[in-house]
């Protein structure tokens, strides 16, 4: 098996960069294939925390080739204060190459004026909650024609006038959300630089995905975001602007649907979204801010407090669908410890008692119906394999397992890399 997709199963964070940074222990390569520094990855490793954005969860092996495809739009500022803090840490050597980071040529770039316009709009009536780094408008550039492909960069003359255009393009919406965008001048004496760093990193790692590929080297592909922020499948509008399901794998990368050997959903042990938008199982009590507290769940890019509340089955009975999911990977079970029982969403109804799946729609009048199942006190870190979980724990897996009707073959147990209950070998069968 060669070629494995990563995706989240949920509205994010599910511990993508984990189990990334796991499985690249045996990866030739990893291709990370949509969203921008919207996403903030976590990798701990003896205690040494790292979070990534743009740059893959495979960075931290040195064996490894990481790629930023094409399907990701890159802000160079922001990238480039990610491989200094790496180097600065002795992560990444001082002149990393595109032999271990290879930037796709065709990834669109983020720019200040797209900032610009994420912030102004999150100020008014159309906030969504996004994280402010520009991602949906570069997206919209991009789909709009008139997107500057990072190749452009080597070419400084063409990119003042696509800069010039963009920001024409713009100055409506700036005026009327009553804010003012860079000139031109300014956004190109912040990007000459950049672009000198980034060019010699570019190149079209659409070629080096399917080589790779083909050579049956073992590949991961990495999401970013989760199932239900996809810009087609998510929970529209409160969603991303790009595709964070498998099928995104495809089109990101540049590799064919044929080449694809298994997708692996990620999914935590109960549910977090950051940012509005319906959450059927949310809760607002003291439950919920102890998972918020226990799982620290506060974003990683923003720091804002993630909103929480019990795992949702029919959610994930639609990842397992829209992404095709193969198998799952479940994490944060630790912090489950201690609460005295498990409520798990296995339905929804309508008022008139119908049953319903997931209201990704957000049907008005659609409820969930929860079982409970029993808890446990004990902690779970120091757990290598299921039949070091106490019972109840190993109840709650085999619960999960059960309904969602797919294996799972991780679960994680802590945010470390040894933490981890490694089932199979991901690139085995
Ligand atoms: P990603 O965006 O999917 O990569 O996830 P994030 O890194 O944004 O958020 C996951 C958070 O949970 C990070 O702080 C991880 O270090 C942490 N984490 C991952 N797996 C586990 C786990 O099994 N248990 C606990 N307690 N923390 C975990
Ligand atoms: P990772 O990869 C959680 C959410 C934002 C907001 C919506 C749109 O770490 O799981 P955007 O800035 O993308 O226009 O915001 O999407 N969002 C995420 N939530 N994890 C992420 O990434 C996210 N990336 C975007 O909070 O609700
Ligand atoms: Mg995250």
């Amino acid at each position: 098996m060669a070629a494995v997709v990563i995706v989240g199963a949920q509205w994010g964070d599910e511990g993508k960069g984990k189990v990334v940074d796991i499985f690249t222990e045996q990866a030739d390569l990893v291709v990370r294939f949509g969203g921008g520094p919207n996403a903030g990855h976590t990798l701990v490793v003896n205690g040494d925390k790292v979070v990534v954005r743009l740059i893959p969860s495979g960075i931290l092996h040195p064996r490894t080739r990481c790629v930023l495809g094409q399907g990701m739009v890159i802000d160079p500022a922001s990238l480039f204060l990610e491989i200094d803090e790496l180097v600065r840490r002795g992560r990444l050597p001082v002149d990393v190459g595109h032999d271990r980071l290879a930037v796709s040529d065709r990834a669109h770039a983020i720019l200040p004026y797209h900032v610009t316009i994420d912030t102004l709009r999150e100020a008014g009536r159309g906030a969504i909650g996004t994280t402010k780094r520009g991602v949906g408008p570069c997206y919209e550039d991009k789909v709009a024609r008139r997107g500057l492909q990072l190749g452009v960069l080597r070419d400084l003359r063409r990119t003042r006038d696509l800069v010039e255009r963009a920001l024409e393009a713009w100055a409506p919406t700036a005026a009327a959300l009553g804010g003012t965008l860079p000139t031109a001048s300014e956004v190109m004496d912040k990007l000459e630089p950049l672009a000198a760093r980034l060019v010699p990193l570019l190149t079209d790692t659409a070629v080096i995905a399917e080589a790779a590929v083909r050579a049956k080297k073992k590949v991961l592909f990495e999401g970013a975001q989760g199932t239900l922020l996809d810009v087609d499948h998510g929970t529209y509008p409160f969603v991303t602007s790009s595709s964070a399901t498998a099928g995104g794998a495809c089109t990101g990368a540049g590799v064919g649907p044929t080449r694809i050997d298994k997708v692996f959903g990620l999914v935590k042990a109960y549910t977090t979204r950051v940012g509005s938008g319906p959450f059927p199982t949310e809760l607002n009590d003291e439950t919920g801010e102890r998972l918020r507290q226990k799982g620290a769940e506060f974003g990683s890019v923003t720091g804002r407090p993630r909103r929480t509340g019990w795992l949702d089955l029919p959610a994930l009975a639609y990842a397992t669908r829209v992404n095709g999911l193969d198998a799952l990977a479940l994490t944060k079970l630790d912090v489950l410890t201690g609460l005295p029982e498990l409520r798990v969403c296995v339905a929804y109804r309508a008022a008139d008692g119908a049953e319903r799946p997931f209201p990704i729609d957000d049907e008005p009048g659609v409820t969930p119906v929860y079982e409970t199942l029993p808890g446990w006190t004990e902690p779970l870190e120091g757990a290598r394999k299921l039949s070091d979980l106490p019972k109840a724990a190993r109840a709650y897996v085999d619960f999960i397992e059960q309904k969602a009707g797919s294996p799972i073959e991780l679960v994680s147990v802590g945010p470390g890399r040894e933490e981890t209950i490694l089932l199979t070998d991901p690139f085995g069968g």
